[in-house]
């Protein structure tokens, strides 16, 4: 059955002076779902934005907010996050303790969890809370920073991640994070990833180029 390609724009390459500008130009350009990176300056070595702000850029756009947390601990922020207007949160299980706990929560506050593997975390990290979560997220890149080269080894860990998700029979998307460029796109594509999130490749060139990038990526 051929993937249905989904495109996340990562709002960390847009302009955030302008950011609900930017989030209104790639909803028009066909961007699927909005990817907002969470960042602590803790579990990763910079700073963003958190739940105040998602509520201020939640009425700019209508698609599905795709809140990546890279926070430690995360277990505190989730009903805040939630309450902010995210769709999907997505959780590292380097984060908290106890991952399982926090997709748990993620469900009770009826939203759709995700749990996001680093390049150096094994793909059966997933093993035991397979049935709880919505997403996986492959980081293709060390999390912190947009703008990086795609580290190849995430296309052997897509490959696995999808044998693991068909065997569920449960609709569970397979994103991939950091580095997505017209390149890497098709090889992330081939192994498996149903859900791409690009950061510089969607926010190059002035709002009128988005649409183009973002097709360019669908393949
Ligand atoms: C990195 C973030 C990514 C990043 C991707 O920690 O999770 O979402 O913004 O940026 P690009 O597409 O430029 O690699
Ligand atoms: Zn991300």
């Amino acid at each position: 059955m051929p993937q249905n390609i989904r495109i996340a724009p990562s709002i960390l390459a847009a302009d955030f002076a302008a950011m609900g500008e930017e989030i209104r130009a790639v909803d028009q350009a066909g961007a699927d779902y909005i990817h907002v990176d969470v960042m602590d300056g803790h579990f990763v070595p910079n700073l963003t934005i958190g739940p105040p702000v998602i509520a201020k850029l939640r009425p700019h756009s209508a698609k599905t907010f795709d809140v990546h947390l890279m926070i430690t601990p995360v277990d505190p922020l989730l009903d805040a996050f939630a309450e902010a207007g995210a769709d999907i949160l997505t959780v590292h299980p380097e984060a908290g303790p106890h991952v399982h706990r926090s997709l748990q929560r993620i469900k009770a506050l009826g939203k759709k969890a995700g749990i996001s593997l680093n390049p150096a975390t094994p793909a059966d990290a997933v093993d035991h809370v397979l049935d709880l979560v919505d997403l996986v997220l492959v980081m293709s890149v060390n999390p912190g920073f947009g703008g990086q080269s795609f580290i190849p080894s995430a296309l052997d860990k897509i490959k696995t991640l999808r044998a693991k998700i068909d065997a569920t029979g449960r609709t569970i998307d397979l994103e991939v994070d950091g580095g997505i460029t017209a390149e890497t796109a098709p090889q992330a594509i081939a192994a498996g990833a149903d859900v791409l999130v690009a950061g510089s490749a969607v926010f190059t060139g002035d709002a009128a180029a988005y649409a183009t990038n973002i097709a360019t990526l669908r393949g």
